[in-house]
């Protein structure tokens, strides 16, 4: 009986976990919900998302909650980001998940669009960001930037937030969406959040879920090799190419691992430094098996 209850109980909580949190599956809904946040005179953040909810989505909702006063956190997994052979169809889908998640953490507004809210039958506009767009992640994914920036500028018109929070885990990403603000004149304000990590340094992302046990204990020397790089740039280390050899030996150590690229480039421009002097990003892109991973960190070098 008490165990019956219970469950009851249960239920009854996850139910009232869900109606906290609105949905919104098209722009008009949102527009509405938009219009009278606004008459309320509050300040509206945004975090867009593709789901599959983790901590690292959480610190952006928890930055936004610090700043705003109606957060929208938008899901959907943006097929024109994902190339051909890429993880489109497995990427976790778990709204139910992540509605209580939002729910649970103050979130006012969840837009899921469906693909044909978002793109219709032929989508003839694209935003593509030049230059940056074609180092790191943009040389092993083809199109992938062009995704982004498109499905982002559809997000920021459709929402029309005052800010829109970002993950320095895709540094290059965040970087490039801050140069598309910029450029085209966009009314708001993007701010980047630090990156979350495992208790073993391994960058908190939805994709660590296609690892095995062995992969994932690999994957922690992701986070090895940049704490290498660090540590010799603190010690004084300036060639470039010397610090990326040490990283390259960390990550082939662990057997399974395939290197995309190891580069350290200029935070502005993400052109390749030779030397490190200043504030410079140092990036990683590798395969586990067929899982993707990326992770990076900045390092400064100080006096000269
Ligand atoms: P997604 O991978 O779901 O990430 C959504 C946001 O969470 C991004 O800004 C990302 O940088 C941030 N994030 C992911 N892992 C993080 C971590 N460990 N610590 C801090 N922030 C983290 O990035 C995308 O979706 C998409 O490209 C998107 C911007 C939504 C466009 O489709």
């Amino acid at each position: 009986m008490a165990g019956r209850e219970n469950r009851a109980f249960t239920w009854a909580f996850h139910l009232a976990k869900l109606i906290i949190v609105e949905i919104a599956e098209t722009t008009e809904s949102v527009r509405v919900r938009i219009s009278a946040a606004r008459a309320e005179g509050k300040k509206i953040g945004l975090i867009p998302t593709m789901g599959a909810l983790h901590s690292g989505h959480i610190s952006l909702i928890e930055a936004a909650a610090g700043q705003c006063d109606y957060i929208v956190v938008s899901i959907f997994v943006n097929p024109t980001q994902f190339g051909a052979g890429e993880d489109f169809e497995k990427y976790p889908r778990r709204l139910n998940t992540d509605l209580e998640i939002c729910a649970a953490n103050g979130v006012d507004l969840v837009f899921a669009p469906s693909a044909d809210e978002m793109y219709k039958s032929e989508n003839l506009t694209w935003v593509t960001v030049e230059k940056l767009t074609e180092p790191l992640c943009g040389r092993f994914r083809p199109g992938h930037f062009r995704g982004v920036t498109t499905v982002c500028a559809k997000l920021f018109n459709i929402v029309t937030c005052d800010v829109a929070f970002f993950g320095w885990k895709d540094a290059q990403q965040a970087i490039v969406i801050k140069r598309m603000v910029e450029d085209l004149k966009l009314p708001l304000e993007i701010v980047v959040c630090p990156t979350v990590r495992e208790p073993d340094g391994l960058a908190v992302s939805s994709r660590n879920r296609y690892l095995s046990g062995e992969q994932r204990e690999q994957a922690a020397s992701i986070y090895k090799a940049l704490q290498k790089c660090e540590q010799m740039v603190r010690a004084g280390v300036k060639e470039a190419e010397v610090v990326i050899k040490e990283m390259r030996d960390i990550l082939t150590a662990s057997r399974g691992i395939e290197i995309q690229y190891i580069d350290i480039v200029d935070v502005d421009t993400l052109e390749g430094l030779e030397r490190v002097e200043g504030r410079a990003l140092v990036a990683v892109a590798v395969k586990i098996g067929s899982t993707r991973l990326i992770d990076n960190i900045f390092v400064e070098t100080v006096g000269r």
